[in-house]
């Protein structure tokens, strides 16, 4: 089966980036991507590219070298629903906030949203791909929604999981470790695995697209973020211990990563880990197990998320304490806001939970992001309901200079580990703060050795 057309639900981290290297690597194929927020598809088609709404490296050079060629963004889903032969939802699938499994499950409020109307709109068979990540067995949910409120025409769901991880998205896409695809297994489930991994096989070799059940296909991709958050807090743990023993985590990263069946990946220490997805998934893991009835599983992965917890509290308390014992009236810059470095996104940022911490010492506190705005800082900080509005914008500034931001104060905390960090000038820096000045590096981004020579008192994550 050959797709000439295909529509993408959700113009977001993943919608986006992903539909602009399919646009790009097959020019045969005319890609839509729709959404019911008109700001974001404005964006996404502004002359401008810098105002693009998702920042990754190589993603606006993408785009126009395809948008109004084989990209298209754009409000009129059910016209692009209609056209389309396959149908990626990628959609976002927040924690749920209300309800029955409240703070764990995947809210698919969304999901159920676009299946009815693909449902509705649908005269012609399609394929239906699942791009979110979703709980194990919600592709059951998607097919007997479509086949009881559709027009009588036929669906094949696939579990088409992504892996990219911002910041890289580009690169992740292009050089992908493997695409996973689930599906039916039946005669019209292979004919759909098929027509998707012809799209992969364009720019991927045939043996790094994986085809499984549909069932795998969906757990795998929780299973996988569960284990990359969890080499995150493992090797976190231990730097709360080398602070205490005078070990060094990058010695022991290092020592450890070299076994080969630990591998050298994924064992840098920072504040926490962040972003929109580790989190959520994990929280959707430990309900899934709980709901099989599998208490001990579900206690397992959570203590993930308690030791991510732990780190990011711990960070800020060490603030409080080494500034003696109070922040109240002290000026603390944050270099970073994004969850990471080369994004935007500021989901489930450590910053975040810093700054409130700190704000409920009464700290006043100045950020600089290289590519967060303002209004993203205070939505952040507002969505928590710790303090009205009012105080946040009281206590805590946004500002773009991060230099000038250095004058009188206490200290300055690395919550991102934006490359350009390491440029500043250190020394003028220092020049600028009270005394005795604070760093406190939740990244490991600086040298010891380099920042106590010009003065600071400087804190590095899993040193003493
Ligand atoms: N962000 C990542 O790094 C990443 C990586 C892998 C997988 N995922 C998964 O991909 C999915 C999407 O994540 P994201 O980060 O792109 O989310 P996002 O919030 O950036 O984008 C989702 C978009 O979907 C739109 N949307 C929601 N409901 C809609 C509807 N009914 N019709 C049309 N549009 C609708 C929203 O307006 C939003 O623009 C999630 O399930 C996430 O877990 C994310």
């Amino acid at each position: 089966m050959k797709i000439t057309k295909i529509c993408c639900i959700g113009a977001g981290y993943v919608g986006g980036p992903t539909m602009s290297v399919i646009a790009s690597q097959c020019p045969e194929i005319q890609v839509t991507v729709v959404d019911i927020s008109k700001v974001r598809i404005d964006l996404w088609n502004h002359s401008d590219l810098d105002k693009l709404p998702v920042y990754e490296p190589g993603l606006k050079e993408l785009v126009s070298k395809t948008r109004g060629k084989n990209l298209f963004f754009s409000t009129e889903i059910d016209k692009a629903i209609d056209e389309a032969e396959m149908i990626f939802i990628s959609v976002n699938t927040p924690t749920k906030t209300y309800g029955k499994g409240k703070g764990q499950a995947a809210d698919l409020k969304n999901i159920e949203l676009c299946a009815r109307n693909i449902a509705k709109v649908a005269k012609t068979n399609k394929i239906v791909v699942e791009k979110s990540t979703l709980p194990v067995r919600t592709a059951g949910a998607i097919k007997s929604i479509l086949d009881n409120t559709g027009n009588g025409v036929d669906f094949e769901i696939l579990s088409n999981p992504e892996f990219l991880a911002e910041g890289t998205a580009i690169d992740d896409l292009l050089n992908a470790d493997r695409v996973l695809i689930g599906g039916a297994e039946t005669p019209e489930g292979q004919i759909a695995k098929d027509a998707l991994s012809s799209i992969y096989e364009h720019w991927l070799p045939k043996e790094k697209v994986l085809q499984t059940n549909v069932w795998s296909s969906e757990l795998s991709k929780l299973v996988a973020n569960a284990f990359l958050a969890q080499r995150v807090s493992s090797i976190n743990s231990i730097s709360a211990l080398c602070e205490k023993t005078d070990a060094n985590v990058a010695e022991v990263s290092r020592a450890i990563g070299y076994d080969s069946r630990i591998g050298a990946k994924f064992l840098n220490s920072s504040v926490g880990f962040g972003g929109s997805c580790f989190q959520k998934d994990i929280l959707n893991l430990v309900y899934i197990a709980q709901s099989y009835g599998l208490q001990e599983v579900a206690d397992y992965w959570e203590q993930v998320i308690i030791m991510n917890d732990y780190q990011k509290r711990r960070f800020a308390e060490n603030i409080v304490t080494t500034l003696y014992n109070t922040v109240s009236g002290k000026k603390i810059v944050f270099y970073g806001w994004a969850f990471k470095k080369d994004t935007n996104d500021t989901r489930e940022s450590a910053a975040i939970y810093v700054a409130d911490a700190l704000l409920d010492e009464k700290a006043e506190i100045v950020i600089y992001d290289p590519k967060v705005p303002e209004s993203q800082v205070y939505a952040d900080l507002d969505y928590l309901g710790t303090r009205l509005p009012e105080e946040n914008r009281r206590l805590l500034k946004v500002v773009n200079d991060p230099i000038k931001a250095s004058n009188d104060a206490h200290a300055i905390a690395i919550l991102t580990e934006w490359d350009e960090f390491k440029t500043y000038d250190w020394k003028a820096i220092y020049e600028k703060m009270l005394k005795p000045a604070f760093v406190f590096d939740g990244r490991r981004l600086l040298e010891k050795d380099t920042m106590t020579a010009i003065g600071f008192e400087y804190y590095k994550i899993g040193q003493s």
